[in-house]
């Protein structure tokens, strides 16, 4: 199993192109189920989840082409309506492609999720949205079995919990039902407003996307399009802490700092000067970073998928930072393991007080899931000596091949078997 070998205490200097992100390009691809034609998507990130998804796409009939970053979809026919478990697990966006499926042709079986490292992360409201679209749906055997024999028709959907892809699955599956749906309560990330950019290229009327209220008045059929997915704010992000946290510089080109405002603050506050552009952020950390307090809530709050960075940052940081998690119950693991580098970390419920220590000391640590394992390579990056991280895979899921860019920024970082 792959593991990363990092050598401590370099500051990140140069400039890099961010990725396209993975969460705009997991419900895209699903978006292909809606239409027999062709769907061009162009900055697709290479990336585990994207193969996954692929994997699972192919054996319903998709079939792709790739080149470079550009990726080909055609689902002229759906073969079999199908998730098995053994795709799903590894990838809980899996379920993505239950509100086409459904649309499309029907009937969908998807496996249940399940539990996940980061909380018991529950579909019912992709469920209950559907069920009020005139789905029926019953849970066989650890599957979702949903038919929709005359079709899906529209309604008015109130989401009791603000959810991402529960937002995404009910809007694509929307697109082709019969009559108006109108989603209140709903998510506002940008990747939602990014999926709804291009059903509505693909002939979809979607409005409201990026709101917490978007309708979504269905058409009979969509066609093929072309469509650029947006740059990935995670990873955008997740270098900018970096660099922050090695005292850098760093000049980020083709980032989206419109979708990123809570991060910059948080990176600002630290004491990081951030200039943004069109198209470009640029980032300087010229002394010690300052602890800061946040707390994760649904965008345009501060992101979740940040925190565990932000953990590494304070953990190295003056003063003491207090650390809320209000979206997923248990997306702590990061801390035990920062703390085996010498953080100072209490928790308390979905509370972690962390208490900036002036240098981490290198160790070999295990990565629990995707932003657990950014957060310690950022750790290990800001500490002092070797820092051995195990379980990369996680890593490997959601960020394009980060040990070369991070080379390329100066850091002394490689992949070990
Ligand atoms: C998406 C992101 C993930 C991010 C998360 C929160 C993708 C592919 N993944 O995940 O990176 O961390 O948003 O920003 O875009 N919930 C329910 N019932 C449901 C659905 C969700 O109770 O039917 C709860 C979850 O347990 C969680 C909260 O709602 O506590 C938010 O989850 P959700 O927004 O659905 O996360 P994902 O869409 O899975």
């Amino acid at each position: 199993m792959d593991k990363l070998l990092i050598r401590g205490g370099a500051s990140l200097k140069g400039e890099l192109q961010v990725s396209g992100a993975k969460n705009a390009a997991l419900p895209l691809m699903c978006a292909c189920l809606l239409t027999p034609q062709t769907l061009r998507l162009a900055n697709v990130p290479e990336l585990r989840d994207v193969a996954t998804l692929l994997a699972l796409l192919g054996r319903m009939g998709v079939t792709s082409s790739r080149r470079g970053h550009t990726l080909d979809l055609c689902a002229a026919t759906v073969t079999e309506p199908l998730a098995p478990y053994e795709l799903v697990r590894t990838m809980r966006a899996s379920i993505l492609v239950l509100g086409p499926l459904l649309a499309r042709r029907g009937e969908a079986r998807v496996s249940l999720p399940g539990g996940c490292a980061i909380g018991s992360r529950p579909v019912d409201q992709h469920l209950k949205g559907l069920q009020a679209m005139g789905a029926e749906i019953a849970v066989e055997e650890g599957y979702i079995v949903a038919r929709a024999a005359r079709g899906l028709r529209g309604a008015r959907l109130v989401m009791d919990v603000v959810t991402v892809t529960g937002t995404e699955n009910l809007m694509m599956a929307a697109c082709l039902a019969r009559g108006t749906t109108v989603i209140e309560n709903a998510a506002r990330e940008p990747e939602i407003a990014d999926l709804a950019r291009c059903l509505n290229a693909m002939g979809a009327r979607v409005g409201g996307a990026g709101t917490a209220v978007v309708s979504v008045e269905g058409v009979e059929v969509l066609s093929g399009t072309a469509h650029q997915v947006m740059p990935d704010r995670i990873e955008t992000g997740t270098f900018l802490v970096a660099a922050a946290a090695t005292r850098g510089t760093l000049r980020l080109t083709g980032a989206d700092a419109g979708s990123l405002e809570a991060v910059i603050d948080k990176l600002r506050e630290s004491g990081a000067e951030v200039a943004t552009a069109p198209g470009e952020i640029r980032l300087a950390m010229n002394a010690r970073p300052r602890s800061v307090s946040l707390r994760t809530a649904p965008y345009p709050a501060f992101p979740t998928d940040m925190q565990a960075q932000f953990m590494a940052l304070d953990a190295i940081a003056e003063g003491t930072g207090v650390i809320t998690e209000t979206v997923f119950e248990n997306r702590f693991m990061h801390a035990l393991e920062m703390r085996r580098l010498g953080a100072q970390i209490e928790i308390s419920g979905n509370t972690a007080v962390v208490r900036g220590v002036p240098a981490l000391q290198g160790a070999a640590v295990m990565a629990t899931d995707l932003r657990a394992s950014a957060s310690l390579v950022i750790a290990g990056l800001a500490g002092r000596g070797e820092t051995l991280i195990d379980r990369i895979y996680h890593l490997d899921r959601g960020y394009e091949r980060i040990e070369e860019k991070l080379s390329r920024l100066g850091a002394d970082i490689r992949r070990v078997t």
